[in-house]
């Protein structure tokens, strides 16, 4: 039996049973014993009577702020920071636990801690800070059932009978960090309970994996710094808390900071928090080793600096990272060092920013789930994790968030839209909004479930709707002033110019049109696929409008984008705006911006996903792993060798002398640049979802052999089963070994530059003109081939036909 203290494992069955909803008998309560946002925090309490625990018992229970459950003083489940973050106004996650074996004959006593977490903790940053966001008090809504199943008997539910007290948790935020006094453990629970108005039918199942502890680091190198203060280092950045076993005086005080980075003097630097106190601190209550991990927060850091006040010593430290994600599905290894570090640092970037939504960064006064950041990483998160329900429940959150005018939040859940008055016009931006239509494109490529198309279908509409209203025509032109209506992020933190709006080299205009002609022909695709033809029909021909607006308005007559930057070349050619006529030119004028930037890389948030796969696409394998694989800002691998152990939010956020960039927004674990991996894995292994069989029921592999990363080796446990593809390089000669799992199919695409081509031994070709097809059954098939590059060969040239 799986751990009876855990969520109910997520199998179809249960899902039925989940999803038939529950009548709730039980109220939602409110501790008389809270007194508001920062204040100590508190718990209820009952007792209740069990005649004879069958063993099947179930606890139901969700909660305004965050919760924890003890039951005779054992905690429920391992699940942190539950019951998660949903827009708790329209939707509201209930965990249910089987709880037999905590229950015994006769009196029993249920415990329910309670904090503000995201619910009414601080969000968002100082000048438009909001606090109690849905809502001023913390409550819970629990009820336990004897066998679990709706019609059984209630044994004890929530309501207004119930006892409640104060925690030794004297505050408590997401931000903020936590301050526990152990003096204070076992206050009474002296005060009463308030029943609270609530509309259970807010309460939805907890549609994702709980977050929880991954193994914990051990300290890697420890000193003191001139104050005297002990500083830790983990080794590694991530989102999570420090674990400690502390020994001392009653009221000494251990307080720990936490820190991303050392600075060049080797000096602890919270700059990148912000306004994030991330201030942990625990007051011993004297007696003998105490253990303390804090409850209800976590930071983002790789530093722990830790303070003793009074008599007491640190008797063992650990680092403990947390993660809705804790299964990896993927790997890539090749024989260059920095790229497979930096695969791991997206994996550390992801694990510290899937907790519970996908967040731009753990560790400063924003940790939300930007919408952009989400979008162009959403396909990357799919091979490194399964990240199906995580990115489905907060798909249902981004519509929840919707505006009347189809306008989709920046971030989601959105604390602004019960809040307009602090931050008006937060909503809105292409690049962003365009995530309800991309994210349930890449779920259905990946996992081949078509029901998040039907879901999201009609939020899509009402989005690239609004796009088009934005300047009532196929060229969108965003106003400049932030918060005004359609005001777009563009092609966020490009490094050229000042990397803060309103100067990315890549116009607005260019920027929003193009993701205009993105998200309706992916809306046209959906709405086939679903069989709503009118939608298809009526957003098929939107994008055909937009594609030759886009051609008179952005093209010159020679074949030049008139932005002529890398991002808008890569992302017009990867999304097929380019008429044939002028590609020969465009082609030349992307390799120029290339060139006229030393071959660095010269794009932000929307066009760093698009860039390598624009190059293979044009056939220019060798100019992709040049700008890939050059180790100076901009540029991937240069994090990588100045000991980025996650994905920066800049590509200069340490610069080469060692200094910090000075912008008050440079975080260190931010995933969106991450998104290449999705390179690594479809182009570099060359593995990919056919558009058209998806789930990997039949995967191409098209693989660009690129002599420097040469052995390649990846797998992926992809929905159909296990995908491998490795390959090798001896000279010109090429070994690729690749595994099609049971019950699917694939297909072998190689370039007309690769010759000799035999597949588990058989002459298929020998190059040419075209590329090399081949179809391959379900098991191991081993393809050797030569890579001499002809001329005019076109080395992944073909890769939008399956
Ligand atoms: C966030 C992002 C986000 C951006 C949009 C930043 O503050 O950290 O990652 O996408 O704002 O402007």
């Amino acid at each position: 039996m799986q751990d009876a203290q855990t969520v109910l494992p997520r199998t179809a069955a249960n899902r039925r049973e989940i999803g038939r909803g529950i009548a709730w008998s039980a109220q939602l309560i409110q501790p008389a014993s809270d007194k508001g946002v920062g204040t100590q925090a508190s718990f209820i309490r009952k007792e209740f009577k069990v005649d004879a625990p069958g063993g099947a018992e179930r606890l139901y229970i969700s909660a305004h702020g965050l919760y924890r459950c003890f039951i005779n003083g054992e905690r429920v489940g391992d699940d942190l920071l539950t019951p998660g973050w949903t827009c708790y106004d329209k939707r509201l996650a209930y965990q249910i636990y089987e709880v037999g074996e905590h229950l015994r004959p006769g009196v029993n006593t249920i415990d329910i801690w309670l904090a503000d977490g995201w619910f009414r903790s601080q969000l968002m940053w100082p000048r438009s800070r909001i606090l109690n966001c849905w809502g001023d008090e913390v409550a819970a809504i629990a009820e336990l059932r004897r066998d679990g199943t709706p019609e059984s008997d209630v044994l004890v539910a929530t309501d207004g009978t119930w006892k409640s007290g104060l925690l030794p948790i004297l505050k408590s935020g997401i931000y903020f960090g936590e301050v526990y006094d152990a003096r204070q453990e076992g206050l009474p629970a002296s005060d009463s309970a308030k029943v609270l108005p609530f509309n259970t039918s807010v309460l939805v199942p907890h549609e994702t994996g709980p977050v929880r502890e991954l193994p914990s680091l051990a300290v890697e190198r420890q000193w003191q710094d001139a104050d005297g203060r002990t500083i830790y280092d983990f080794g590694q950045n991530m989102a999570g808390y420090v674990a400690l076993s502390v020994e001392g005086e009653a009221g000494a005080r251990v307080i720990v900071e936490h820190a991303e980075i050392l600075d060049k003097d080797g000096v602890f630097d919270k700059a990148s928090l912000r306004s994030a106190e991330a201030h942990v601190e625990y007051v011993l209550k004297g007696d003998g080793v105490e253990r303390y991990r804090p409850y209800f927060t976590f930071q983002g850091y790789r530093y722990a600096r830790v303070t003793i006040e009074g008599r007491a010593k640190i008797t063992a430290i650990a680092s403990v990272p947390i993660s809705s994600v804790l299964d990896r599905t993927a790997a890539f290894l090749c024989g260059h060092p920095l790229v497979n570090r930096l695969v791991e640092n997206t994996v550390w970037s992801q694990r510290a920013n899937f907790i519970e939504v996908p967040t731009d960064c753990p560790q400063r006064d924003e940790r939300l789930g930007w919408t952009g950041d989400a979008q162009v990483f959403a396909a990357t998160a799919c091979y490194l994790h399964n990240s199906e329900s995580f990115l489905r429940k907060w798909l249902r959150d981004v519509i929840a968030d919707q505006r009347e005018d189809g306008a989709i939040a920046h971030v989601v859940p959105d604390p602004t839209r019960l809040h307009p008055d602090i931050l008006p016009g937060f909503f809105g931006s292409t690049g962003w909004g365009d995530a309800i239509c991309v994210v349930p494109w890449v779920l259905w490529q990946h996992y081949g479930d078509r029901s998040v198309l039907d879901e999201t279908l009609p939020a899509m509409v009402r989005w690239v709707d609004f796009v088009w209203s934005i300047s009532d025509g196929p060229i969108v032109k965003p106003p400049r002033a932030w918060g005004a209506r359609g005001f777009t992020f563009g092609d966020w933190l490009q490094p050229s110019g000042p990397s803060e709006k309103p100067l990315p080299t890549c116009g607005d205009d260019l920027a929003a049109t193009l993701y205009l002609y993105i998200s309706s022909t992916l809306t046209a695709k959906i709405a086939r696929i679903v069989g709503n033809e009118t939608v298809a029909r009526r957003m098929a021909e939107r994008a055909e409008t937009v594609k030759k607006a886009f051609a008179a308005e952005f093209i010159t007559a020679n074949g030049r984008l008139v932005y002529d930057d890398q991002t808008s070349y890569a992302l017009a050619i990867l999304h097929d705006l380019i008429p044939a006529e002028h590609m020969r030119a465009v082609r030349q004028h992307f390799k120029a911006a290339i060139a006229r930037s030393d071959g660095r890389i010269g794009t932000g948030f929307i066009g760093t996903p698009a860039l390598l796969p624009a190059l293979i696409k044009i056939g220019e394998p060798e100019l992709a792993a040049a700008v890939f694989l050059q180790e100076e800002a901009p540029g991937w691998l240069y994090q990588v060798k100045t000991g980025a152990t996650t994905i920066w939010e800049r590509w200069d956020a340490i610069k080469p002398d060692g200094t910090p960039h000075p912008s008050g927004m440079n975080s260190y674990n931010h995933y969106a640049y991450g998104a290449v991996c999705q390179w690594l894995f479809e182009s570099v292994a060359g593995f990919r979802p056919d558009p058209n069989i998806p789930g990997f029921k039949h995967i191409i592999f098209e693989p660009a052999i690129i002599r420097e990363l040469t052995p390649v080796a990846s797998s992926y446990d992809s929905a159909a089963g296990r995908i491998e593809a490795s390959w090798s390089l001896d000279g010109d000669r090429v070994t690729y070994r690749l595994r099609v799992p049971d019950g699917s199919s694939g297909t072998l695409v190689l370039s007309p530059a690769y010759s000799e081509i035999r597949v588990d031994d058989q002459q298929i070709g020998s190059g040419g003109k075209e590329a090399t097809r081949s179809l391959l059954a379900p098991g191991a098939h081993t393809v050797t081939f030569r890579i001499s590059r002809s001329p005019g060969a076109n080395p992944g040239g073909d890769q939008t036909k399956p």
